[in-house]
């Protein structure tokens, strides 16, 4: 059976971009790949940040993955921090990666314009990534289209090694990416990616009312001006929702509805609102009752860390042997 590995940043409670690019991924690939999930947070302290802030949105993360369907009787939920050999593994790909490639990376360049004092961590940060995934000798990673390039110096890292230390046989395989079917989800306000930092989220565990207090000035098909004008779905961030939550009939009926000016903006959020609300609502539901009992998140992360670091463990053992470490 092959391996995945994916891991996402504690930002706190999903909104529901992170989870269509990829939680929603991950509870579909949970039944068919030895899964291991990770809620990646030495990798959320490469910006600035609160450690409060840091424990509380961890678990709201956890949370948050759990209620959306992953499973910790098939997947392998855990915290990076919780097992050590991320962090060892990174440091040994450190001495093997270019800094010209790293220097290269577009998220490095984007978040390293907008700070004065940049740290090395933002740097080594792909790195430290390609650790979490080859720690694991994971075949595929689910991500969404901004991971591509962090996936190709994965792959770039686990080449060099084998090169170098395992030239027979290679042993770290070099992951692929598999892309989400919805990679990239607008916010609502139809500019620009769905994020945080934006504030022009849908909160996954948000209460209905507040997501049809969004959802109803949402920006839909500019040119369509009045009621009358017939829209095209495909430039419309709305539709590209209904592809997300609605069932395949229900898609095929707002195109219709939509190109040919039979519904109003306003018609189709609202059945939009209903496919959102269907899927959602369990969620929110699961989401309280594992709040309600704090207990079951600590547990569960500590067997996922304790999974996670037996195979950890086997690999960094080999990888120290092939690179002649005293054993
Ligand atoms: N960089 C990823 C993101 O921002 C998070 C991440 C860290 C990750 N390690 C990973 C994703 C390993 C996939 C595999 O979304």
């Amino acid at each position: 059976m092959s391996r995945i590995f994916s891991g996402i940043q504690p930002s706190g409670e999903l909104h529901i971009g992170n989870y269509l690019g990829a939680v929603k991924n991950w509870v579909a690939l949970q039944q068919r790949f030895e899964s291991f999930y990770c809620i990646v947070d030495y990798h959320a302290i490469t910006v600035e940040y609160e450690p409060a802030l840091l424990r509380e949105r961890t678990r709201d993360m956890a949370i948050s993955i759990l209620a959306s369907g992953v499973d910790p009787e098939r997947a392998v939920l855990f915290l990076q921090s919780a097992v050590p050999e991320h962090t060892e593994l990174a440091w040994i790909f450190n001495t093997l990666t270019p800094l010209g490639e790293l220097e290269r990376q577009t998220q490095f360049k984007d978040k390293s314009s907008r700070q004065e004092s940049i740290p090395v961590g933002l740097l080594t940060y792909p790195v430290l990534q390609a650790a979490d995934i080859l720690l694991y000798r994971a075949d595929l990673v689910p991500v969404g289209e901004d991971q591509l390039q962090h996936l190709e110096l994965s792959r770039l890292v686990a080449r060099k090694w084998n090169a170098r230390f395992s030239p027979e046989k290679p042993f770290f395989p070099e992951p692929k990416a598999e892309v989400t079917p919805t990679p990239r989800v607008m916010g609502l306000d139809g500019t620009a990616k769905m994020s945080k930092s934006l504030g022009n989220t849908v909160g996954l565990l948000e209460e209905p009312a507040a997501i049809w207090e969004k959802l109803k000035p949402a920006v839909t098909d500019p040119a369509r001006v009045r009621r009358t004008d017939p829209g095209t779905p495909e430039v419309c961030n709305i539709y590209h929702l209904h592809k997300a939550f609605s069932p395949p009939e229900t898609v095929k009926h707002v195109a219709v509805q939509c190109s040919t000016a039979g519904w109003g903006c306003i018609d189709c959020k609202k059945v939009l609102f209903e496919s959102m609300k269907k899927e959602l609502d369990p969620i929110r539901e699961r989401a309280a009752e594992i709040r309600s009992n704090p207990a079951t998140v600590d547990t569960t992360l500590r067997a996922g860390a304790e999974k996670a670091h037996a195979v950890a463990k086997e690999t960094m053992r080999e990888v120290k042997e092939r690179m002649g470490f005293a054993p």
